[in-house]
Parts: C-alpha cells; structure tokens; sequence
C-alpha cells in the first residue's frame, strides 16, 4: 500500500489551501492510500539556526517536531503539500518546516557525496497553492523553492495545482471545479503510487507483465 504524507502549511485552519489538500487527501484515500496528515501551524518546529550539527550524520539536532515530520516523511513514497503565496513564495510556515530540511541536503551532498542533479526520485510530490491576484509570474517564486526542496528529499514535481484569484478563505468553494481537480489529483497520485509499487513487486518475466496489463 502506498504512505502519503500531506503537509498543510497555511496558517488558515479552513483557508483556501487547506480545503484543496483535503480534498486531495480524500481522493487518495479512495485511491487506496493510507495518508497521514501534518498540520504546521500544531507544531513546535523551531527555523534552522544555522549550527551545522547535521554534518555529524545528516540528522538535525534541534530535538522538536520536526523530527516527527522527517520520519514521515521518509517512510512515504507520495508527498503533498499545500501553501498559500504569501509575497511571492510559501507561507513563513512552510519555510521553517523546509529550511529544517537543510540537514538532508546536508547528508545527501555533503556526506554521502551526491553529485548535483545524480539523483533517482523515489517519490512523488503535489504541490497545491493559491494566491489572491492573477499576475502571470504568482506562481514563480514558490515553484522554484519547492523544486529545490523536493530534489532534498529525492522527490520529483509530479503535479502542481496552482489558482489565482483565491483570496477569502471560503473563496474556493465557489470553485467546485478547483476542488474536483484537487480530488482528482489525490487519487490519481495514490493509483501511481500503487501500479508502481505493484511493478516493482513483479518479477522480471514479461509474460507476467503483460498479463497484469
Ligand atoms: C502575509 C500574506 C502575504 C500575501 N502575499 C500575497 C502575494 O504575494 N500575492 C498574492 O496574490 N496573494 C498574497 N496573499 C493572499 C493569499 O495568498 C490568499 O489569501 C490565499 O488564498 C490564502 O490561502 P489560504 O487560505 O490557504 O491561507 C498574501 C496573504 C498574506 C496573509
């Protein structure tokens, strides 16, 4: 069975980005994912101070929620995250939680040696976001931060589900379509998870394969 990790990083309980991860997280459920959802704005999770206590073994020594987080999130082969923009990139929330993250890139590069770009992604992520305006580069700064935190934890961009105009926290109720594709997303990430979990179980004999289909 496919491990979801959904991360809801908007300061909003039932703000506009939280009700999309829900509904992402509902579709993965029927999908036949087991998802465990965080809520960043219920934890401890203090910003990187910077002290490179990772170096030792690639694992962060601030001991708070954090730590709760990354073990979830390691034990997931799909991730989801939602964040408003605010100021043109995620919430101050969402930050903290990926500066956290700096103690993997830490272990990847620095002591497991990784070359930049010589990774395998071994999971999937959505990305879900929603700004108030309608600008054509809303979108450009958060994607760039998400591109990078991703390639941290070995995840490529599977999709991202990004809508303007979104300000009022109920505003995208009077977007059922925005909701359906959020569903829809939650549970076609959970059948690719699954198929490819499925393939990796099957042995190498393609006549077995063919008739899985
Ligand atoms: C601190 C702050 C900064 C914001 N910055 C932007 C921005 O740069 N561009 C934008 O279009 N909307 C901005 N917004 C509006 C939010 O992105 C918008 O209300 C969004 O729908 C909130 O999503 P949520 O309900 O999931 O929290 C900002 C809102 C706040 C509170």
């Amino acid at each position: 069975m496919a491990h979801i990790t959904a991360i809801y990083g908007s300061p909003r309980r039932q703000g506009n980005t939280t009700r999309l991860l829900k509904q992402a997280v509902a579709g993965a459920r029927d999908g036949g994912a087991t998802v465990h959802e965080i809520v960043l704005r219920d934890l401890k999770i203090s910003p990187c101070l910077e002290i490179y206590g990772c170096t030792r073994d690639g694992n962060c020594v601030i001991q708070d929620d954090f730590q709760l987080v990354r073990e979830k999130l390691l034990a997931s082969q799909g991730i989801m995250l939602a964040s408003p923009i605010f100021f043109y990139t995620v919430s101050a929330h969402t930050k903290i939680f990926m500066d956290r993250c700096q103690s993997m890139w830490v272990k990847k590069y620095w002591i497991d040696g990784l070359s930049f770009g010589q990774w395998v992604p071994t999971r999937k992520g959505l990305f879900i976001s929603a700004g108030a305006t309608h600008g054509k580069k809303l979108f450009d700064g958060a994607l760039l931060t998400i591109r990078y935190f991703f390639d941290v934890i070995d995840t490529s961009l599977w999709k991202a589900l990004l809508y303007r105009g979104l300000d009022f926290e109920k505003d995208v109720l009077d977007k059922p379509a925005y909701l359906q594709e959020a569903y829809q997303a939650g549970q076609a990430m959970a059948r690719a998870l699954t198929d490819e979990h499925d393939e990796k179980d099957l042995p190498g004999d393609t006549t077995f394969r063919a008739k899985k289909g």
